[in-house]
């Protein structure tokens, strides 16, 4: 068996571009438990933007906001919304995982740079990948700082509230009709992902929200990136939807890993955390669609949670409302419990559940 030419150690972090960063931090340590650990900004020496850092368990956002209308932070907003712009992956050698995957075709977004401050130093270096998305490579064995320099500990007077969250399952991009199979090959060539899945127009089509989707992942499985493109239904896809009001390809949902589902989405809702919502005659038959589960069926069928089985096990999981007035990016919350796919049983009543979200935009 061939080298991996790319080893990954996980996700580093995900940065969100957003319109209001200082409210958005709010918002993610209250609804979702994270905790305000470093902040970037004029105080801190960086003169053009804010950034805040949140933690839960293995999982960092990075939301950030620029200060002054000029420049390609608020060009991004303009155009996208609030939205990933950095899938940054946790690397041994950043200037390595640069040069392997550019010489195989990546577009550089920045070359490798060292990084410092008096906590050590970091290597940083970036990719282009679908849409305005990048991914960054982050060296980080030499730093013993808070995130990376110019970044300073923050905390806030609020504590935070945990709910459960452990890591970054899966973080799903959608890009335009036919382009799906040329990003496939962009992390299989490129990055030295393998294709884990498809999943055809047959598997998940329902009247409207036809979509084509196929997953990847890296060689020790830490890193999955499933691709959606629309394929033609009756009427107007989801994808579509969310390539319209995206202005282009971008991440649709990332899936967050939690060991106790039923505690997780309680707080949640709690919280005022919005869910798609699927009809009650979903549990109806459910125990003989998917066998015999640990959980009680009652909690599921009050909080919505769908649940879906496949070789290996099955899988808990329900997917929040968008995040933001765009109907664009989404959470999913997922506690695995064997599976390894992706609920492929549920993307009917899901999708049809999207749709009436999408009617009651007037986007059908
Ligand atoms: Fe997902």
């Amino acid at each position: 068996m061939s080298q991996d030419f790319l080893p990954l150690n996980g996700t580093d972090y995900v940065e969100l571009y957003v319109g209001n960063a200082k409210q958005s931090a709010l918002y993610y340590q209250y609804a979702f438990g994270y905790e305000l650990i470093a902040y970037a900004g004029p105080e801190t020496g960086i003169k053009d933007r804010a950034s805040y850092v949140l933690k839960q368990d293995k999982i960092r956002l990075v939301l950030t906001s620029p200060l002054h209308p000029e420049g390609p932070i608020a060009d991004h907003i303009r155009k996208h919304g609030d939205g990933v712009k950095v899938l940054a992956l946790w690397v041994d050698d950043a200037a390595q995982s640069w040069k392997e995957t550019t010489s195989r075709g990546a577009e550089s977004a920045s070359e490798p740079k060292t990084i410092s401050d008096e906590y050590g130093q970091v290597v940083v270096a970036s990719i282009k990948t679908y849409g305005e998305t990048i991914h960054t490579f982050v060296e980080r064995k030499e730093y013993k700082g808070i995130f990376l320099p110019g970044y300073q500990p923050k905390s806030s007077t609020y504590a935070a509230q945990p709910i459960g969250l452990k890591y970054i399952d899966h973080c799903v991009g959608n890009v335009e009709l036919g382009e799906m199979n040329r990003w496939v090959e962009f992390y299989e060539n490129v990055m030295g992902f393998k294709l884990l899945i498809t999943f055809d127009d047959e598997d998940i089509s329902t009247e409207y929200s036809a979509l084509m989707s196929k997953v990847v992942s890296n060689g020790n499985g830490y890193v999955k990136f499933p691709i959606n493109e629309p394929a033609a239904g009756k009427k107007k896809s989801q994808i579509e939807e969310y390539l319209d009001f995206y202005r282009g390809p971008g991440v649709q949902h990332m899936a967050i890993a939690t060991d106790d589902i039923i505690e997780t989405v309680t707080e949640l809702r709690k919280r005022g955390v919005e869910f798609l919502v699927v009809p009650s005659s979903y549990y109806d038959d459910l125990l003989d669609r998917v066998g015999e589960i640990d959980e009680d069926l009652e909690p599921l069928k009050e909080l919505n949670i769908l649940v879906d089985r496949d070789d290996e096990g099955y899988l808990l999981q329900i997917f929040t409302k968008p995040v933001q007035d765009r109907p664009t990016l989404f959470f999913e919350i997922i506690q695995r419990k064997g599976a390894k796919s992706f609920g492929k049983g549920n993307f009917k009543a899901l999708f049809e559940a999207i749709e009436r979200e999408q009617g009651l935009r007037g986007n059908l």
